[in-house]
């Protein structure tokens, strides 16, 4: 089957599309024909081997896709020959063909294009752990989310709001401004801006009050994990999801302190080793309120697999509004 390999770790140029061997499933497992997978900005992570999470080379990256299930392994009865999947892996998407495990493999909604399957993966199962499972949001709260537009951010951004939330979404550009709005958030804040630390507590402070927020749920770590601490209401929660600025932030815990806040981790991969049943739990819902129109993947563009450095490239630049999705076959 034709995939994409990483031979070693480094630039995108290193990786390659070229013949990878066909898997096959062994008990518990599926084999899915991939029409769609999408890019997630720790798949650069994974690439570049830097990712906490490696596996030996050569190796196909790519960790959403959505297809057919093409053979079922011994034992599995939640899925057949012909459904319509989406599944998740630790790695292994970006290929013509991909063996998932059976409790994490998903049978879509009926209306569900491919490339909204495989946009609907990792990142609406992190916003789910981190506004479910990990913060228990209660409808009427104060939710920011930073990272707004990307994959991750605008999943949070639709789901706080489907759950009840007043949602600030932070973005840096105009155009990003006009997406989060278009995906329901109330407020806009910026952070493009000269003097992030002050300009941000006022920003949020003009769309909530001087009350604050209740959860922030933080994407970009740096200068914005910063500021965001500076903006929380007494009791508040903060959800670390990720770093995509590059700057893992250290904190003061007298801060901690004194204004009773809770940080807290989330690794969303734990949730599908550790629990998979929660992991279904979450798609049931998921796909519940996709149905309702609550939740919709928003899809920016689709680029064939031999123009995978294009899509890369624009979560790596920075410039993915939504999601970007790989479709196959070559
Ligand atoms: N904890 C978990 O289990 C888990 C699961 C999936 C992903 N993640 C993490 O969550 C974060 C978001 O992932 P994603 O797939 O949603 O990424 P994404 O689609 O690329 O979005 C990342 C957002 O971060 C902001 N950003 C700030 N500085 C950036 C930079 N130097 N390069 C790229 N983006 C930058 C951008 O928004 P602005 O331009 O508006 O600042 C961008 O929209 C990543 O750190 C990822 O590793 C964690």
């Amino acid at each position: 089957m034709k995939a994409l390999i990483v031979q070693e770790h480094g630039a995108l140029e290193k990786l390659s599309l070229g013949d990878f061997p066909d898997p096959s499933p062994g008990k518990g497992e599926v084999l899915v024909d991939v029409h769609a997978a999408s890019v997630n900005f720790p798949d650069l992570l994974v690439i570049g081997g830097t990712y906490q999470n490696l596996p030996p080379r050569p190796f196909v990256p790519g960790k959403d896709l959505a297809g057919v299930v093409a053979a079922v392994g011994e034992g599995v009865t939640r899925v057949k020959v012909g459904d319509r999947v989406l599944a998740q892996i630790e790695h292994g998407a970006f290929a013509e063909r991909a063996v998932v495990r059976e409790v994490l493999c998903f049978v879509m909604p009926a209306k569900m294009s491919f490339a909204d399957g495989a946009a609907m993966g990792l990142v609406y199962l992190t916003a789910h752990n981190a506004i479910v499972e990990r913060a228990a949001m209660k409808a009427g709260e104060t939710v920011l989310v930073t990272g707004a537009a990307g994959g991750v951010g605008l999943a949070c951004v639709q789901l706080a709001k489907a759950l009840g939330a007043t949602v600030v979404a932070a973005v840096s550009s105009e155009e990003k401004a006009r997406l989060v709005r278009d995906n329901g958030a109330d407020h806009v804040v910026r952070t493009d801006v000269p003097d992030l630390r002050e300009s941000f507590r006022n920003q949020v402070f003009e769309a909530v009050g001087k009350r604050g927020i209740d959860l922030v749920l933080e994407n970009v770590g740096g200068d914005v994990f910063d500021a965001s601490l500076r903006v929380m209401a007494w009791c508040g929660r903060l959800v670390i999801i990720g770093f995509a600025g590059g700057r893992i932030p250290d904190v003061k815990a007298g801060y901690l302190l004194v204004k009773n806040i809770s940080l807290i981790g989330l690794q969303s991969s734990d949730y599908r080793e550790r629990t998979p049943e929660v992991v279904r739990k979450a798609y049931e819902r998921l796909f519940a309120l996709y149905e309702q129109g609550k939740l919709q993947p928003r899809v920016m563009a689709r680029y064939p697999m031999q123009d995978y450095v294009a899509a890369l490239q624009t979560v790596k630049d920075r410039k993915v509004l939504g999601k970007v999705v790989i479709t196959m076959p070559v």
